[in-house]
């Protein structure tokens, strides 16, 4: 429906830009190509991979000849990627040598509560932390807190080959620790993926969009970087509705450029982003065909492939496409653009396309089965309303009339039972549900839906002023969870809300 209306060009209709100050950005495409490094296990067993994982502050070279402070998960920016197979439990025991507490969250990860990174079950940093130094606006107190210095993350990995992501979650600083660095891939891979013939291997590259922006000294800016900040991002004005920047970075590297052969790629888009949407497309298009063919989202692969001219990506979202190197003339650069974006954040990478290879890969009219949720199965419809509102000169950000707390239940529901969640609002929110993966049943009424929509999502655009309606089965884990806004700073201002299983 809405493509590039007014208020969706720049980066979005009132998400506060950020500048970079006076320091040296990179030609556009002038900087390789990088894959974040794959992690691998330190032991496994017969059920089991032990991951070693920790967190700390250190220097990267994102700007040529600069040196940028990060908060890293294992020293990089991205954090290294998991790759993982379905049924394989992994357990990441995670130490936090950063001076402030994090959550990590598997984002798309059919994770027990225990392990599901609760905003307030805060990993404390080895250096300590006091109860009072993090007592402030939205009441998070020292409930929940679990553990100090190092603890396990458990990953069933009981669900299909997906491309999932990891990142930050702490209560009231998800945003700016996520923009700081603590965001890395978790690829799932099953039998019945691999038995399929998609390209693979180098062939298969992850593309996580991240945009950020520079102080003049090569830190990161960001308004409320100060870690020991006492009040709650955002709430004294009005430069938090969503950060963007003017730097975009692809696995971590400004606008890279990749060289590929005539042959078939996957890419696995990820909008990573704190806030910045971007309607990706190729240009020049292949003179025959569609560019894209969507595989996959969120949860995996679609039933069958959708042939697409471009896509649109909220925070949060992961799109698996195929594009065909091999329709390309040998020489021609293909730049991967953002037709959302303007001047430096309307493109985001360039692929050189060489010689025609060998390919012997295909995409199967059928990929895979997906079963389809009924809606006449639905033991309940509830409504959820997203809003902001001006009080006292401030923002607050609301579900249902009320701004997230710990011990606030929005939604109870049963194992097992599938519910359809309608979310309205005036203005775009990316709506995330932990947990379980939903189907989109309707948008503005009608279930003629985009075909991003169309498989198991996780995260789904909502437009302004367009109901969106989400078929969800809870038949996955009891306990509290979260859903929220994915806008990270939405997020950070309390749009977010509990549901529980029992
Ligand atoms: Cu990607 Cu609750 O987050
Ligand atoms: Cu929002």
């Amino acid at each position: 429906l809405p493509l590039a209306t007014g208020c969706d060009s720049g980066g979005g209709s009132d998400e506060g830009l950020i500048q970079s100050g006076d320091v040296p950005l990179p030609a556009r495409f002038s900087l390789a190509f990088k894959r974040p490094p794959v992690i691998k296990p330190a032991s496994s067993d017969g059920t089991t991979d032990y991951f070693d994982v920790r967190a700390y502050t250190t220097r990267a070279e994102i700007l040529p000849g600069v040196q940028t402070e990060i908060f890293s998960y294992n020293g990089t920016f991205p954090g290294p990627t998991f790759s993982v197979r379905k049924g394989r439990t992994a357990v990441v025991r995670t130490r936090n040598d950063l001076p402030v507490p994090l959550v990590t969250h598997l984002h798309g990860g059919k994770t027990p509560e225990a392990s599901d990174g609760y905003p307030t079950d805060l990993l404390l940093p080895t250096s300590g932390w006091t109860a009072a130094a993090h007592q402030h606006g939205s009441g998070l107190t020292m409930e929940g807190v679990t553990a100090e210095g190092t603890r396990s993350y458990t990953y069933p990995n009981a669900q299909r080959a997906a491309t999932l992501w990891y990142h930050d979650h702490r209560m009231d600083f998800t945003g700016p620790q996520v923009w700081r660095g603590l965001a890395g891939l978790y690829l799932v891979h099953d039998d019945e993926e691999d038995a399929l013939p998609l390209p693979k291997g180098d062939r298969d590259v992850p593309v996580m969009i991240m945009d950020r922006a520079f102080n003049s000294d090569g830190s990161l800016a960001y308004p409320s970087i100060d870690p020991t900040l006492k009040t709650t991002p955002g709430v004294t004005g009005d430069a938090h509705n969503g950060m963007t920047g003017d730097v975009i970075l692809v696995n971590g590297v400004p606008w890279p450029k990749l060289e590929v052969q005539g042959a078939r790629y996957r890419l696995r888009l990820v909008n990573g982003s704190n806030a910045r949407r971007y309607r990706v497309k190729l240009d020049p298009e292949p003179d025959a065909g569609e560019p894209f063919t969507l595989i996959g989202s969120d949860g995996g692969l679609l039933a069958r492939p959708q042939l697409m001219d471009s896509l649109y990506m909220v925070p949060g979202e992961r799109f698996d496409v195929v594009v065909d190197f091999g329709a390309y003339a040998p020489g021609t650069k293909v730049t991967l653009k953002n037709s959302l974006g303007d001047g430096s954040t309307a493109e985001l990478m360039q692929f050189v396309v060489g010689a025609k290879a060998a390919d012997d890969t295909s995409i199967p009219s059928t990929l895979s089965t997906v079963e389809r949720l009924d809606p006449a199965k639905a033991v309940r419809t509830r409504s959820f309303t997203l809003a902001r509102a001006r009080e006292d000169g401030h923002y607050v950000y609301k579900i249902n009339g009320n701004p997230f707390s710990t011990d606030r239940i929005w939604a109870d529901v049963k194992r097992g039972e599938t519910e359809i969640w309608e979310f309205t609002s005036t203005t775009h929110h990316p709506i995330h549900l932990h947990l379980s993966p939903f189907q989109v049943y309707k948008r503005g009424g009608s279930t003629t839906v985009n075909p991003e929509d169309v498989g198991w999502k996780d995260t789904a655009r909502m437009m302004p002023n367009e109901k969106l309606s989400l078929l969800v089965r809870f038949d996955d884990h009891t306990g509290k969870f979260v859903f929220h806004c994915h806008n990270l700073e939405h997020e950070d201002m309390a749009m977010m809300a509990n549901f529980r299983v029992s």
